[in-house]
């Protein structure tokens, strides 16, 4: 997925020329079969319906997703599923046609996170945006960096486990936001394997180099692709042919659930391109 913004990367006096930008990007640059969002300014800017109407009603087709920002309730995400619909209505798009990604990045937002999930079925995507969250709920930091996560306490922790089940329990993507601490690659990669541990989806790249490391982080090891598939194989040879739910394999036992989670790692890696090694 790619996105271009028009919200706190856009100084406030540039917001309106920026629609432009963003509209020529959408339709001049190849962007082949890639997923492709723009951010629009939250509720509480003069920006928003704007940054709808000229974005979508302009460049809709080409348009997958809206990024919404700082989505503090429910009605937020109402607000702009009706908006959006006028708009597709308008510019002879299907209704539905544009998804939604929310970012809970404040703490009104978290706290009402389970509400937001399931506020329309054009949701596709929940992100956690650790930069304004931080500032929003006093965090004594300046950055967002793998410090965050080793300090004597870690907020955090609890952001993830309640954005990750508010998003599971309604069936989106949950993604985790952004790394500051641009050049530090290691350090980016300690932070992104404690989001991934809680089995978020991805995280946001702000560079290239940034998003190499995150697909590594975010695919399963080749070794862990494969044993999915020899779980799968043993699993269906045991209910299929030996009529046996439970079973070992190695010292491990495995049953359904283990196959529901191989299930979601074959998934994984088979969205980023990998293959089984032994056919
Ligand atoms: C992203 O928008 C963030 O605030 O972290
Ligand atoms: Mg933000």
């Amino acid at each position: 997925m790619s996105f271009l913004d028009l919200e706190d990367s856009v100084a406030p006096n540039e917001k309106v020329a920026a629609r432009i930008k963003v509209v020529n990007a959408i339709r001049n640059l190849n962007w082949d079969d890639r997923v492709l969002c723009v951010r629009v300014n939250a509720w509480d800017t003069p920006w928003t319906y704007e940054d709808v109407i000229e974005v979508v009603g302009h460049a809709g087709s080409r348009l997958d997703e809206i990024m919404m920002p700082k989505v503090r309730r429910a009605s937020d995400v109402v607000a702009m599923d009706l908006l959006l619909s006028q708009v597709e209505k308008n510019a002879g798009l299907p209704v539905g046609h544009i998804g939604i990604e929310a970012q809970i990045e404040t703490a009104e937002g978290l706290i009402n996170v389970e509400e937001i999930c399931a506020a329309s079925p054009r949701l596709e995507t929940i992100v956690f945006g650790p930069a304004d969250f931080a500032a929003s709920i006093g965090m004594p930091v300046t950055t967002i960096d793998e410090h965050i996560h080793d300090g004597p306490s870690n907020p955090f922790s609890y952001v993830f486990a309640k954005i990750l089940m508010a998003g599971r329990a309604n069936g989106l993507h949950v993604i985790d936001g952004p790394f500051l601490k641009v050049r530090d690659l290691d350090a980016l990669r300690f932070a992104a394997t404690i989001s991934f541990s809680y089995g978020f989806d991805g995280k946001w790249a702000l560079t290239p180099d940034q998003a190499l490391i995150l697909n590594e982080v975010y695919s399963p090891s080749q070794e862990l692709f494969d044993k999915s598939f020899d779980i799968l194989d043993a699993y269906r040879v045991a209910t299929e042919h030996e009529h046996t739910g439970a079973l070992m394999f190695g010292d491990e036992m495995i049953d359904e659930a283990s196959a529901k989670i191989a299930n979601s790692f074959v998934a994984r890696g088979e969205r980023s391109g990998m293959k089984r090694t032994k056919e």
